[in-house]
């Protein structure tokens, strides 16, 4: 079984983690603690396998009165290719137009054709090139927006997810608001 929750302060270590296997670029622990204790924008959400339980993906998003600016999304290398980063951006688009966002923004390597796809998926589309935007390489990103979340879209969106949703099983279990911590 899947469940898609928000993440928790004890998931921190494993999260980066799989970070690091994902990213050349990783966010630090610290950085982790500051999105999931104190960003009260940052809405950061695992997806986990039960028995045993195993954090498989992660994602986040910075809801910022109607932004939503996805800022990070993998899937453990092993388990790619079966739906669940869907499962994550559409988790994450989900509970952001229900709090209100009417666009969506993110940045993509130009090479990264899987992720692009998946966006492209949800109706992001490139509007700018920004040139040597990663460090690690200077590779160019591509700014990737979702314009106009309206009634058109929100019945399109939902068509998407009950569409994944009998592909694959999970639970949601992100709530309405943004849990705290503290
Ligand atoms: C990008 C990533 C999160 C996608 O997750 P995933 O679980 O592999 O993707 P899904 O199985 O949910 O596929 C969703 C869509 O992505 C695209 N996609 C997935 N695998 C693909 C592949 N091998 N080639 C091209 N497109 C692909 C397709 O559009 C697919 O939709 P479809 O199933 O209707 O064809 C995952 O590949 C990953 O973690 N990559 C490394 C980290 C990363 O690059 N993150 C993005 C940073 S911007």
């Amino acid at each position: 079984m899947l469940t898609l929750r928000y993440m928790r302060p004890e998931d921190i270590p494993v999260v980066v983690e799989l970070d690091q296997r994902s990213f050349p670029n990783a966010w630090s622990e610290r950085s982790y603690n500051f999105e999931v204790r104190e960003n009260k924008s940052s809405h950061m959400v695992v997806l986990e396998i039960d028995s045993p339980a195993t954090i498989i993906g992660f994602a986040g998003t910075w809801l910022i009165e109607d932004e939503t600016h996805i800022s990070t999304i993998a899937i453990s290398a092993e388990q790619r290719g079966n739906g669940y980063g869907e499962i994550l951006l559409a988790g994450l688009l989900d509970r952001s137009i229900a709090l209100g966002a009417t666009y969506a923004v993110l940045e993509v390597r130009i090479s990264n054709g899987t992720a692009i796809n998946l966006y492209r998926k949800y109706e992001f589309e490139v509007v700018h090139r920004r040139k040597n935007y990663y460090r690690d390489n200077n590779e160019d990103a591509y700014m990737m927006f979702l314009n106009g979340i309206d009634a058109g879209y929100k019945a399109r969106f939902a068509d998407r997810l009950a569409k994944l949703r009998q592909r694959v099983h999970y639970t949601n279990l992100l709530p309405s608001g943004k849990p705290t911590f503290q």
